[in-house]
């Protein structure tokens, strides 16, 4: 661990100091929630999935009518997609399923830089959906990828749907965000975030090994370099909660056994080792949660995070 714990430290001292090369690097090795290596269909298969999943858990959470099959869940919004990723691809998607605009906020320029590639990969999905393949950039014209809330905020738009994909993960300032959040959305607001919990990149023979780590330690080696951040559920409801923004469905998207969990929990680090197994053994949710103004708000249920249901099926896992 010592060795593997010196590296990581320089790899974060490093990006620190160079924003540009790890925004770079991180473009290069294609950072994104579906891997490095899916082109071509796979990458078309992958975003698909990705709309049609939140069109499923949105019908299935109660916040849109429809089987989940209907394109109800962007017809007419203004949404807002957190951590987009090197593509548009689920902005175009959006729009084409009747969103009015979409705009994305990402803390980092991950955009792909090969025209030709996005270009491609726009054309596929539209001939898949029986649309012009040269509709792409009239698409997304209209909306943008911005990097500081600032820069939201001189849109003038309030966003009524927020959609995440393995982004929360990553944030570190998770209550900036949910202020910033707080700003853009309307008062009848639908947030959908998908969170993979699990480690990423440093596990080495546990799912939950990440969680060995000190706090200082962990956040001294991954700063800069974009690891996700261990919040458990909790941390995601009480500081969405705060804001304002009231849970409607979490589910689990993935999970261990509570015996997996038993053979690390008492080296974990606190406060992770006071956690229930059950608690523990949860690697991944789907959140879905609205403001104030929404039907739903006031009907909401308390969530027990010691039983939380499994995720509809034929969704991806992550
Ligand atoms: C694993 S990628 C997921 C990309 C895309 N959603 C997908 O499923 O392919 C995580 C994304 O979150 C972005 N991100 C990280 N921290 C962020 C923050 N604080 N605010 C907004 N986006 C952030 C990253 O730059 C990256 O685009």
């Amino acid at each position: 661990m010592g060795a593997v714990t010196g590296y990581l430290l320089g790899r974060n001292l490093a990006f620190r100091h160079a924003p540009a090369l790890a925004n770079g690097l991180m473009r290069l090795t294609n950072v994104t929630g579906r891997g490095g290596d899916a082109e071509g269909d796979a990458a078309l298969d992958y975003f698909e999935g990705v709309v049609e999943d939140y069109e499923r858990i949105a019908a299935h959470a109660g916040v849109v009518e429809g089987d989940g099959h209907e394109p109800a869940l962007f017809e007419g919004r203004t949404v807002l997609e957190l951590g987009p990723g090197n593509t548009r691809a689920v902005a175009m998607l959006a729009r084409l399923r009747g969103a009015k605009s979409v705009d994305g906020y990402d803390a980092f320029d991950l955009q792909t830089r090969d025209p030709s590639r996005l270009r491609a990969l726009y054309a596929g999905l539209l001939k898949r959906a029986g649309d012009d393949p040269a509709k792409a950039d009239a698409l997304l014209a209209g909306g943008r990828v911005h990097h500081d809330a600032a820069s939201l905020q001189a849109t003038g738009r309030r966003y009524d749907l927020v959609i995440s994909r393995a982004v929360l993960e990553h944030v570190r300032d998770l209550t900036k965000l949910h202020r910033e959040l707080r700003e853009l959305t309307t008062d009848d607001a639908v947030l959908i975030h998908k969170i993979d919990m699990r480690s990423h990149g440093f596990e080495w023979d546990h799912e939950l090994d990440f969680l060995l780590f000190p706090e200082k330690l962990y956040r001294s080696i991954t700063t800069h370099i974009g690891e996700p951040n261990r919040v458990r559920a909790q941390g995601y409801l009480d500081v969405a909660m705060q804001y304002g923004f009231t849970p409607v469905h979490v589910s689990s998207t993935r999970r261990i056994s509570p015996e997996r969990v038993a053979a690390l929990r008492d080296s974990l680090a606190e406060p992770y080792r006071s956690l229930s197994p059950e608690v523990l053994s949860v690697l991944g949710i789907w959140l879905v949660l609205v403001r104030e103004g929404h039907p739903l708000a006031r009907a909401a249920k308390p969530v027990d995070l010691e039983s939380i249901p499994v995720a509809p099926s034929g969704m991806a896992p992550f």
